[in-house]
Order: structure tokens, then C-alpha cells, then sequence
């Protein structure tokens, strides 16, 4: 299997914030924005797979920034690390001034996708090698994420979790 660059599963998508995806202080709804960055990831995910992938875990999310009524979102979206079936997904939303056109970060988070095969049993991914700073820096702690997401849904005992010990020595 190739291995691939952050940069192949790079997906932008840009949408309006319309009145019906508001909360009652008409800022965007937060279950709206977590389905646009979880269909952006979808994208991402399937780019480097090539295969169907399905959300295995929401591992961080920051609403940092209340985002208008009538402001244009745009959310992208890499593979920030492989495993064998499991993909870290990173996701950064900007939100762009109507004058200057000017973007600013509004958001941020990561999503796990595990890709499957019809049966919707999980299938090997390709490798991923990061190449500018920020893909490196988020390569290296995708490790460490994915053992604090496994050890909170109980699927792997915190003794097993190295990388999460590794930070308390
Ligand atoms: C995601 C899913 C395929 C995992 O299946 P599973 O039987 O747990 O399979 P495995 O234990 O082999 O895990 C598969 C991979 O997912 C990873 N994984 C599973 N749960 C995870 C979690 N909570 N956080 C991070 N990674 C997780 C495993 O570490 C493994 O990764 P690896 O192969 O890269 O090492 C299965 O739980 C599923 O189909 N869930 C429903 C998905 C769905 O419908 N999503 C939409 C929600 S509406």
C-alpha cells in the first residue's frame, strides 16, 4: 500500500450560516457545525483510504468563537496520522470577514474514522507521512490521543496506555 501526505485527503468546505442553523443568541448551532466537520472528515478519511469509512470517536472539539448568522464558515479537514484501520482527523474552521475577506481560526477539533469493508468490518489504511511543522507536531501526538480515547470508552486499560504514562514521568 503507497503511503500518502496529509495533503491528499485535504478537504475544504465553505458554507453560509443560514437563520434556521442558529442558536437563540443567532450564533451557529454547535450540533451543526459538529455534522459539517464530521462530513468534512468523512471526505478526508475516504480520500486516504479510498474506502468506506464510518465516525468511530469525537476526541476533542473547542467551540472558541461564536460564529454569526450570515457568516461564511469554512471547515477543513486532513488525516493527521494512521493507524492500521483508524485515521486521526483534524479539523480547523475559519470563519471569513464580509469586508476585508479576511479568515479567522473560530474552531477546532479531531475525529477518529476507522475504515471498513462492505461487511462493515475494520480494513487496513495506508501509511501517512507528515511534511510541513504543524503536520509533524500533529502526527507525534496522535498516538497519545488515540490511547486517551480508547482508555475513556474502556476499550484499553490505562496500564497499556504507554504514551499517556510516558507524560507523568
Ligand atoms: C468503529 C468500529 C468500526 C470499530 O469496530 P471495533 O469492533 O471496535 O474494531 P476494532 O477494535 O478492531 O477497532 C478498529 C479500530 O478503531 C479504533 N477505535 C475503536 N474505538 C475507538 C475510539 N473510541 N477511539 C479511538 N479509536 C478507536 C481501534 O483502536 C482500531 O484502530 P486500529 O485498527 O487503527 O489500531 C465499530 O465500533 C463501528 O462500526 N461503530 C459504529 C460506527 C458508526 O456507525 N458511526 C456513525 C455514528 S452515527
Amino acid at each position: 500500500m503507497s503511503i500518502k501526505t496529509p495533503e491528499q485527503s485535504r478537504t475544504i468546505m465553505t458554507d453560509l450560516v443560514l437563520p434556521s442553523e442558529t442558536n437563540p443568541l443567532n450564533n451557529l448551532f454547535g450540533g451543526e457545525l459538529l455534522a459539517r466537520m464530521d462530513r468534512a472528515a468523512s471526505i478526508a478519511a475516504r480520500r486516504h483510504s479510498r474506502r468506506i469509512v464510518v465516525t468511530a470517536s469525537v476526541n476533542h472539539v473547542e467551540f472558541n468563537r461564536a460564529v454569526p448568522v450570515g457568516s461564511v464558515v469554512t471547515v477543513e479537514a486532513k488525516v493527521s496520522r494512521a493507524f492500521r484501520s483508524s485515521m486521526e482527523i483534524y479539523l480547523d474552521v475559519w470563519i471569513e470577514d464580509r469586508e476585508s475577506g479576511q479568515k479567522t481560526k473560530a474552531n477546532e477539533a479531531i475525529y477518529t474514522f476507522v475504515a471498513v469493508d462492505e461487511t462493515g468490518r475494520p480494513v487496513e489504511v495506508p501509511e501517512l507521512t507528515p511534511e510541513t511543522d504543524l503536520e509533524k507536531e500533529r502526527y507525534n501526538g496522535a498516538l497519545r490521543r488515540k490511547q486517551l480515547s480508547l482508555v475513556l470508552a474502556g476499550k484499553m486499560k490505562p496500564a497499556e496506555a504507554t504514551e499517556l504514562k510516558a507524560l507523568f514521568v
